[in-house]
């Protein structure tokens, strides 16, 4: 058996293999996404006191910490029987564009634009943020200058740069005053202009999309305020392969919707509709589901997305597009929220008293899609039982099936070239996986891809 490693692989979120059956012709067989990391999470949080979850959880991970700190105050205040005043939620509002903001700019100019701007042909070396640096240091200026104004909001209104802290029961526990409201204006206004320049390099990349790399047909799932995008408000859109729209839920009821399950190769785990058929979430599915976006210029961009890849897309590096759009809804959404008194209100929390219910569950979507946080208390607000499903496991089998169509065009004689190695890379990267949400992580391994090669024989 030949085993082939390509270690370490660079720019995804976390660690995982992709292993290469190949037969005795040295053909792919079959190959899959593999994610080696350990769980832990959902088991941590039992026993603990449930104001402690949204302190606990942002620790999951270091990219998406304020989805699951937002999504966790979201179930407190359904287990606390609250709903926060405006000011507490346009400061939830804002510190989740934080997130977006910095989490959508990263992705796209540092993880995924690197592949279209020095080009997927060329070697590793040259193809990564050093090399954008070096073919355009003007945006890769911009892109650490907007990756700043994201920070600066999660450690304005958040209280801490990277795990928040201030969103609890009931609301937010910290005011922002009219100093730093200012000094995010400013930063957010100087952010949105580049998010608004660097649409041509998004519709250049647009042009150049290939729209059949690693396509796949599923259903989608996410959230939509009544056609309008949103990543709080609204319910849960499901819709078919073929566009039928399926229901939509909120809270608990998500179960009658989808179902998670394992596959006893990977530690992360797999979703889907209740009935068999895959979906996916994240930047694809969530414009797939609205009408619009609900500012300016990401209105703009959606026309002309839907102008290449039509009203109903399934094209896998549509992803990184999509992502763009919501990028600069981000910024146009941030500064429109800043422009408002509301965000500076002082009341940014209803205090909180005993358990109201047993049961909370908080739904959000987070930059890589759905992330649901649901948790069963004791009367004395101990958890009891705790399930959390993210935006990765959701995607899990589209990964896994787009990395076998792109290992079956670039395996050759039992080869791999480094350019179909970052192929199948990018098939992995256009839903921008975050591995350490989806294992709760612990412990850091590099993605390897290992090619294994006359597997009957082995066996026999
Ligand atoms: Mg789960
Ligand atoms: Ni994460």
């Amino acid at each position: 058996m030949t085993q082939i490693s390509i270690n370490p692989v660079t720019r995804i979120e976390g660690h995982a293999q992709v292993l290469i059956d190949l037969d005795s012709t040295g053909n792919v067989q079959k190959a899959h996404f593999k994610v080696v990391e350990l769980r832990g999470f959902e088991k941590f949080l039992v026993g603990a006191a449930v104001e402690e979850a949204p302190r606990i959880t942002p620790r999951i991970c270091g990219i998406c910490p304020t989805s699951h700190h937002v999504a966790s105050a979201m179930a407190l205040d359904q287990i606390y029987g609250v709903e926060p005043p405006p000011t507490g939620k346009a400061l939830r509002e804002l510190l989740m564009l934080g997130q977006y903001i910095h989490s959508h700019a990263l992705h796209f100019f540092m993880l995924a634009a690197p592949d279209y701007l020095i080009g997927h042909e060329a070697s590793r070396g040259e193809r990564n943020v050093l090399g954008l640096v070096k073919v355009n240091p003007d945006l890769a200026k911009k892109a650490i200058e907007v990756r700043k104004t994201g920070q600066r909001i999660t450690e304005a209104v958040g209280g801490k740069p990277i795990h928040p802290a201030t969103a609890v029961p009931g609301g937010m526990s910290h005011h922002l005053d009219d100093a730093h409201k200012s000094a995010l204006y400013d930063m957010v206004k100087g952010s949105l202009a580049i998010a608004r320049d660097g649409w041509a390099i998004a519709r250049e990349l647009m042009e150049k999309t290939d729209i059949t790399f690693a396509t796949i047909t599923t259903g989608f799932m996410g959230l939509s305020n009544q056609g309008t995008f949103s990543f709080q408000d609204g319910s849960v859109q499901v819709i078919g392969a073929d566009r039928t729209a399926i229901g939509s839920f909120r809270g608990t009821e998500y179960l009658n919707y989808i179902e998670e399950y394992s596959e006893a190769w990977s530690y992360l785990k797999f979703c889907r509709r209740i009935g068999g058929e895959y979906y996916r979430v994240g930047p694809l599915a969530r414009l797939n589901l609205v009408n619009r976006m609900g500012t300016p210029s990401a209105d703009e961009a959606l026309k002309e997305y839907r102008a290449k890849f039509g009203e109903f897309v399934q094209s896998t590096l549509a992803y990184n597009i999509a992502r763009y759009i919501e990028f600069l809804w981000a910024c146009e959404r941030a500064l429109q929220l800043l422009g408002d008194p509301i965000v500076t209100g002082d009341k940014t929390r209803i205090a909180v008293d005993t358990v109201k219910n047993r049961r909370g569950v908080g739904i959000i979507e987070a930059p890589r899609g759905t992330l649901i946080h649901d948790y069963t208390v004791s009367e004395g607000g101990i958890i009891e039982k705790c399930n959390l499903i993210v935006a990765t496991c959701q995607n899990n089998y589209a990964i896994d099936r787009g990395v076998e169509q792109i290992a079956r065009g670039v395996v050759a004689n039992g080869t791999l070239t480094e350019s179909g190695t970052n192929r199948i890379e990018m098939a992995i990267r256009a839903y921008d996986p975050c591995l350490s949400c989806a294992t709760h992580a612990l412990g850091q391994m590099p993605l390897r891809i290992q090619i294994n090669q006359n597997l009957e024989e082995c066996r026999r």
